[in-house]
């Protein structure tokens, strides 16, 4: 692509997502010579601070790449000479034409400069700052492109609103939804592994898959998060977005192309024939404090802000079936947690039992721990393998359950881009694959929305389990009830 002219400007500058993600991502992206020549950042927030003060509050959370030739530093100076700060008010057009002023100048020597607005604000003041930025400091000749983060609204009417106010703003072609989960590599290889191996894709049915189960674990808590968590809890934050995403991209039929559109197309569809969410078919739960060799691990009731007596659940599962002639009768099950035991995300193919299996009687195999599993496992430790069973060496006959293991360390040398700094490259390029369409997230709400507002309408009390524990028994129930046992995380 050609290297245009282009001004970054982070709004919502001095928030956490900004300082932890935003800013190291796009000084990889320079690091690796990714950015056009012609960039310059601007940070925007209501905070009056000047450029060095900027650059100084920034600095600290830039990171060198562990392979670093040594002149990391260099270019660390480099990046920061050409990050700025704009202080204004969110809701004034008067302060975002300032810094249209202040960007045009710095564009001057350009005839044309694209601009990329990174939204990492409160989802309340998304339409406003989306009203004046894009009245007020829009590209004159080129592209202006908004980065938007969720929460996309609570359900689907706070949806619909948001959706149509963006929509008075900008054009669909302008917004980038971010599911920073779609710009996991792992997520990103699964259409890769299904689309060009002849050996998965025929498999990738209920004639062959028995489940599949799509895992999110955390081993801490919201930890001072709890403001924000607590208005939506763990379906909104993760199950509804990042899950539910990861199941559309296993589950679609294969797309026309690989064109945005065409992907999008496909992941729409499966969502549609994806059953309502229903109540019966989930277990919430809510971790409680714990008390192991004299430390106290807080529970989610003990975080300050965190309302007292608060019933959000910071961990459900669920399961959920696709109707249609692919997957009708497969479970997919669904799980994300705070405070658990392990930090993980793995999405877990367990394959049907071998008909006839002539080991069976044999050898007493346990015909359910010896199907073939294949894990996906998103993170840590990046990798794939299939569990399958093969004879160990020797002149008797013993069957061993063991891993074909492509895990990313061992094979690939080069460090994993941070998902944020794949999807900032894809929305300067006009890459839309990995952002998400209005009409998925349409489809996505109207799954969730009438289990959400029975959930709240009812006050389902959450099932307490103790922080760093495996989470609420009734998750074993529920895969119990459908057959099936979760995997272990490994
Ligand atoms: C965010 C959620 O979207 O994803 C957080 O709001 C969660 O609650 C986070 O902790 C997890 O992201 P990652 O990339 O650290 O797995």
């Amino acid at each position: 692509w050609e290297k245009a002219a282009l001004s970054i400007v982070v709004v919502g500058a001095s928030g956490d997502l900004a300082k932890k993600k935003i800013f190291p991502s796009l000084f990889a992206l320079y690091y690796e010579n990714m950015l056009p020549q012609n960039f310059k950042v601007y940070g925007y927030a209501r905070s009056k601070m000047n450029d060095e003060e900027f650059r100084d509050l920034i600095a600290g959370s830039l990171t060198c790449r562990l392979n670093d030739a040594g002149d990391c530093g260099k270019k660390m100076d480099e990046f920061l000479e050409r990050c700025f700060y704009q202080a204004g008010q969110y809701a004034s057009e008067d302060d975002f034409a300032a810094l249209d002023k202040r960007m045009a100048d710095g564009e001057s020597e350009q005839s044309c400069a694209d601009r990329m607005f990174y939204l990492s604000i409160p989802p309340n003041i998304f339409t406003t700052v989306a009203a004046c930025a894009s009245k007020a400091a829009s590209s004159k000749c080129g592209w202006t492109r908004m980065i938007v983060e969720k929460p996309f609204g609570k359900d689907s009417e706070s949806f619909q609103e948001l959706s149509a106010a963006l929509y008075e703003h900008l054009r669909e072609d302008q917004i980038y939804r971010i599911d920073h989960y779609l710009g996991k590599e792992l997520i990103e290889n699964l259409t890769v592994l299904r689309f060009a191996n002849l050996v998965f894709e025929p498999l990738w049915s209920r004639q062959y898959i028995r489940n599949v189960q799509v895992i999110f674990s955390e081993n801490f808590g919201t930890e001072g998060r709890g403001g924000y968590f607590d208005q939506y809890g763990i379906v909104r934050d993760v199950i509804q977005n990042h899950l539910l995403q990861i199941l559309a991209l296993f589950a679609m039929e294969q797309p026309a192309s690989l064109d945005a559109e065409d992907i999008r197309n496909e992941k729409v569809k499966v969502l549609k024939s994806m059953g309502q969410v229903r109540l019966e078919d989930m277990v919430l739960g809510q971790y409680r404090s714990r008390t192991t060799r004299g430390t106290t691990l807080p529970g989610y009731l003990d975080d300050d802000t965190v309302p007292p007596n608060s019933i959000t659940p910071t961990f459900a599962a669920c399961s959920v079936f696709i109707n249609n002639a692919r997957w009708d009768g497969v479970p997919f099950l669904l799980k994300a947690g705070k405070a658990l035991a392990n930090k993980a995300a793995e999405i877990r193919v367990q394959f049907r039992h071998v008909p006839g299996n002539l080991y069976r009687n044999k050898l007493g195999l346990d015909l359910d721990k010896a199907t073939n599993e294949l894990v996906i496992r998103i993170q840590p430790n990046e990798g794939i393998y299939l569990k399958v069973n093969n004879k160990v060496p020797g002149l008797g006959l013993r069957i061993d359950t063991t891993r074909l293991d492509l895990t990313y360390k061992s094979k690939y040398q080069a460090t994993l881009p941070d998902a944020y700094e794949r999807l900032i490259l894809d929305c300067i390029n006009g890459d839309r694959r990995l952002f998400i369409r209005n009409d998925e997230l349409e489809v996505a709400w109207e799954k969730f929305t009438p289990v959400l507002k029975e959930i709240e309408d009812r006050g389902v009390q959450p099932e307490l389990y103790p922080y760093g524990s495996r989470g609420p028994v009734g998750a074993h129930y529920l895969a119990a009830k459908h057959g099936v046992r979760w995997g272990d995380l490994a």
